[in-house]
């Protein structure tokens, strides 16, 4: 039987809110009001076939690539979906990440691929390791899938990992997807995408997570020139054209995005700091540090995550991610950028959780 849901999703979709909500994963929302010019530029219909021209000019610039390498879809969610159905057939092994962004397995198993796992161990700091991949790696690998920044724990894999990575793709005739819908949130010195080290890498990404533009959908994936043509034409079968409004509001926002992001950047930085000062103070939480990301993956020491969680929902009105959610049921997750004051409240919250444990 074929992988039909999501379990994260759904939970996502309806159990994930609280008054102190810890449990996201994007900066807050950007209002449509503080996008200059942007409602008078609005209309229903456009010239919109395999991409509406000025929104693939506007991404093709963002990413320094040429406008046919790039293939838009409703988000990273749908980036992904048609980058794996356009790269995989059914029985194909793909080797995922573990922890991993559950729709990312999820989506592999609908296309009824064989998924394998390679470990990015917590004692390394979840670190990117081509050895791992390659234990795992055989001559059957179609693809290697894997998010930069790392959901969950927000850890940069560096070029040169990258590099590896996509020598050994390549060694076996395999595609290296790059998810690297957080990557963004690097605010200093942000690597280039990883669509530049070579044919073999397919990139996905979108404007919801770094910039708090996720009603736009505005998602894309980047491929070589005959792969994103092949992509454009299974999109036929998905999606049809886009809604021209939001492609509008999308390329309103591309000549805006450098205040799109700093806006942003204030709360997650400020949130990064108050999470560090609060973890420093903690006993049983312990976590990777990163200077960037808008998540944090929080180990936690002598309870149940469910139950601590639990507890934390129904006496202290807050809310953070279960790890098992990413296969590591000791942890949970923490999202950063929302609003500084409820990321305070929400972190004094859990403080007085672990006080009230067993
Ligand atoms: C790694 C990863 N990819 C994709 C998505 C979905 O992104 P979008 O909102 O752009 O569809 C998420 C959302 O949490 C994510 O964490």
């Amino acid at each position: 039987m074929r992988q039909r849901h999501s379990d994260y999703m759904n939970w996502a979709k309806t159990q994930s809110r609280a008054r102190f909500n810890l449990a996201t994963s994007g900066v807050g929302s950007f209002p449509l009001s503080e996008l200059p010019h942007a409602c008078e530029r609005l209309d229903i219909n456009g010239d919109s076939t395999y991409g509406y021209a000025p929104l693939q000019e506007a991404i093709a610039r963002h990413c320094g690539v040429h406008p046919g390498c790039v293939v838009a879809a409703a988000g990273t969610s749908m980036a992904n979906h048609l980058a794996m159905a356009a790269l995989l057939d059914p029985g194909d092994e793909v080797l995922i990440e573990h922890p991993v962004y559950e729709l990312i397995v999820s989506t592999a198993l609908f296309l009824g691929a064989d998924v394998k796992r390679f470990t990015r161990r917590p004692e390394n700091g979840f670190a990117l390791d081509p050895a791992e991949i390659r234990s795992s790696l055989t001559s059957r690998t179609k693809l290697i899938v894997l998010t930069n920044l790392h959901n969950p724990s927000s850890v940069l894999a560096p070029e040169t990992v990258l590099r590896e990575v996509g020598n050994l793709a390549r060694s076996v005739g395999a595609r290296v997807l790059v998810d690297e819908v957080y990557l963004d949130a690097v605010y200093e010195n942000t690597p280039r995408s990883s669509c530049h080290l070579g044919p073999e890498f397919v990139v996905t990404t979108s404007l919801t997570k770094v910039y708090g533009l996720s009603g736009l959908r505005c998602g894309w994936i980047l491929a070589e020139p005959h792969l994103a043509q092949a992509m454009w034409r299974l999109n036929d079968l998905f999606a049809s054209i886009p809604a021209h409004p939001a492609e509008l509001l999308s390329v309103a926002a591309f000549e805006h995005l450098g205040l799109i992001r700093e806006r942003a950047r204030r709360v997650v930085e400020a949130d990064r700091a108050a999470l560090s000062e609060f973890l420093d103070r903690q006993t049983r939480l312990s976590a990777v540090r990163t200077e960037w990301g808008t998540t944090s993956f929080v180990r936690l020491r002598g309870e149940p995550v469910d139950s601590f969680l639990g507890r934390l929902r129904e006496k202290y009105e807050t809310s953070a991610v279960p790890g098992h959610f990413f296969e590591m049921p000791d942890y949970f997750r923490i999202g950063m950028g929302v609003n500084h004051e409820m990321f305070r409240e929400g972190l004094r919250r859990i403080g007085e959780c672990l006080n009230d444990s067993v």
